[in-house]
């Protein structure tokens, strides 16, 4: 069975230490940068009391240095369903396998980013932290699970290690005398950030479907003027929306509450109306299994008891998919929750990330967006993306939206502008190569660039398409393929087109490409990355496995990056 979220409290470990040293090694695995963000903030409150530490991605660690390390601390976020961010994976796999030593001497620390809403939350991070034990290592304090709003369980998790290590030089007189103090994390420029979000204001909002297709894709123009906000192309958006008052005015209704009575908002205690809390502070529309054994303690419903009872985990996931909390506090009334307790077990509304479209060079004080419409249904009532149809549907030019800049050190063009790129973003995907595209002109870079685009009609979904063929004229890409999966009888994809060109794709890899897929993960990435393997058995003629291990090294050189969701 799999553990629930971590309760967080300070606990200084009574273990004596096995090993006194000030050298720490802050190792991150990190798809999309928080846990490289938080990684970076521990390592810079450890210079301040006087420790020598090496931050690394896992993926720059010489593993066949991990036996020297006496204090290691990990953050590593889980991708998908529970596997490790790209970066961790080679490292994953090495203390996983044969050839990991056995680590007595180490006192270890693990902070695993998360989603509760996912089955395999926090995987990651828990099978390093009980790896570590498996291999001898003591714990210097214990691993604590992080949900999307990970700020406080990580700060405290920060405060709990730095405490622990400096207790242990603290007894052997090493240091003396340090004060810890304040959790914050974030070192930006700007006044802003993902706790205290900007109001940007909303210069343009335009449909780039044409007329009939079967999609609504809104591009989104901010202004990032009294920001101080700073970003470069591969940089996303982090965006507060706001819930739809048809939901909450449903759920409010159906509880029976007073939409204007006062409820308590965060730790804080911050006092807004329900209406208000429920529009802007909280989630509603994704159920998790958390949430549901808290809900079980204010239902008199025995069905709810039942569901979330050992041994109905897979009635439980399957009751969780696709549905709300209006679908909750129908199905299992009635409740007997106060208001306030009900609304306390929510989750804070997590922002909603966009890759950025623009570049900043060509845009000063500008940020665009590109968000699809999410409107599909399940279990007989329609549902409706929450950014993306506050986007679509009530958002004005003039208007202002909550948003931060996420910065993904992750997803960066090449350092010399004359490495070659290949881009590969079908759909929204698209959305940071027009970012790369205008950087790249505008700082007239040489190196050649070649984009893999497809949506499902020419006519009505090439997103971008004047931006594109203007660069094509101007020589900033110099080479553009695109598959409309629905024009024809038989379906093309971005991953046909690859195949179609392998051999000059090959060649452009070994002259040292860099290559960059941004989008859909499950399928898309996924597919396109075997067919990057065959077209390195093909043209190359490598084994699977020799495919395979160019790709880790051209990953190991960031030549090959992803931003898929
Ligand atoms: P489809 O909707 O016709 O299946 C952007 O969403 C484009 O990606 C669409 O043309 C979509 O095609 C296509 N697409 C769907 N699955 C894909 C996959 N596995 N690989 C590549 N493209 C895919």
């Amino acid at each position: 069975t799999l553990h629930t979220t971590t309760e967080v409290t300070t606990v200084i470990s009574t273990d004596s230490p096995v090993a006194i040293s000030r050298e720490v090694t802050v190792l991150f695995g990190s798809q999309t940068g928080n846990s490289q963000g938080l990684a970076k903030a521990l390592s810079i409150k450890l210079e301040q009391l006087g420790f020598q530490v090496t931050l690394s991605s896992m993926s720059d660690f010489k593993s066949n240095t991990l036996k020297k390390v006496q204090n290691l601390l990990i953050v590593a976020s889980t991708h998908g369903e529970g596997t490790p961010p790209d970066n961790a994976i080679p490292f994953y796999e090495f203390l996983h396998s044969k050839r990991a030593p056995q680590l007595e001497d180490l006192q270890f620390s693990v902070l695993a980013l998360g989603d509760s809403s996912y089955e395999f939350y926090c995987q990651t991070g828990k099978d390093f932290d009980k790896r570590l034990e498996e291999l001898g290592g003591k714990r210097l304090s214990p691993r604590v699970d992080c949900d999307l709003d990970y700020d406080d369980s990580a700060a405290e998790w920060i405060e709990n290690v730095l405490a622990n290590l400096n207790k242990t030089l603290e007894s052997t007189g090493v240091v003396q005398g340090t004060t810890l103090n304040g959790t914050e994390i974030v070192a930006e420029q700007s006044a802003y950030s993902r706790t205290v979000p900007f109001k940007a204001e909303v210069l343009e909002n335009l449909n780039l479907n044409g007329r009939g297709s079967d999609r609504e894709t809104r591009h989104l123009e901010l202004s990032l003027e009294g920001s101080n906000f700073q970003y470069e192309p591969g940089d996303c958006v982090g965006i507060y929306p706001e819930n739809s008052l048809a939901l909450v005015e449903s759920l409010i209704e159906k509880m029976g509450w007073n939409s204007e009575e006062l409820v308590s908002v965060n730790k804080k205690g911050e006092a807004r109306s329900l209406r208000d809390a429920l529009l802007n502070n909280f989630e509603i529309t994704v159920l998790t299994k958390p949430l549901l054994e808290q809900t079980a303690k204010l239902s008199s419903n025995k069905a709810l008891e039942e569901l979330v009872a050992p041994g109905n985990e897979v009635e439980l996931r399957n009751y969780l998919d696709g549905r709300d909390l209006l679908d909750l506090v129908q199905d299992f009334s009635p409740w007997k929750g106060t208001v306030q307790e009900f609304v306390s077990i929510l989750r804070k509304m997590p922002p909603r990330l966009y890759s950025i479209a623009s570049s900043s060079k060509a845009r000063p004080d500008e940020v665009h967006l590109t968000i699809r419409t999410v409107q599909y249904e399940s279990h007989g009532r329609e549902r409706y993306g929450v950014c993306s149809t506050q986007c679509a549907e009530r958002l004005e030019p003039g208007e202002q939206l909550s948003m931060y800049i996420h910065h993904n050190p992750n997803f960066k063009l090449p350092t010399n502008s004359v490495t070659p790129i290949i881009m590969i973003g079908p759909g929204t995907g698209v959305a940071p190569f027009r970012a790369f595209l205008e950087e790249r002109e505008e700082s007239s870079a040489e190196g050649k660039a070649w984009l893999f685009y497809g949506d499902q009609h020419l006519l009505t979904d090439f997103l971008y398409q004047l931006d594109f063929q203007r660069w094509v004229k101007d020589g900033v890409l110099t080479r553009m393929d695109v598959a409309f999966s629905r024009d024809t009888d038989k379906k093309v994809y971005v991953q046909h087109r690859m195949l179609e060109k392998s051999r000059e794709l090959y060649q452009w890899l070994e002259d040292g490409a860099s290559v960059y897929i941004c989008g859909d993960e499950k399928h898309m990435a996924h597919d396109v990355h075997n067919t990057l393997i065959t077209i390195l058995e093909q043209e190359g003629g490598k084994s699977t496995e020799e495919a395979v291990a160019y790709l880790n090294d051209m990953q190991q050189q960031k030549r090959y990056q992803r931003d898929v969701y």
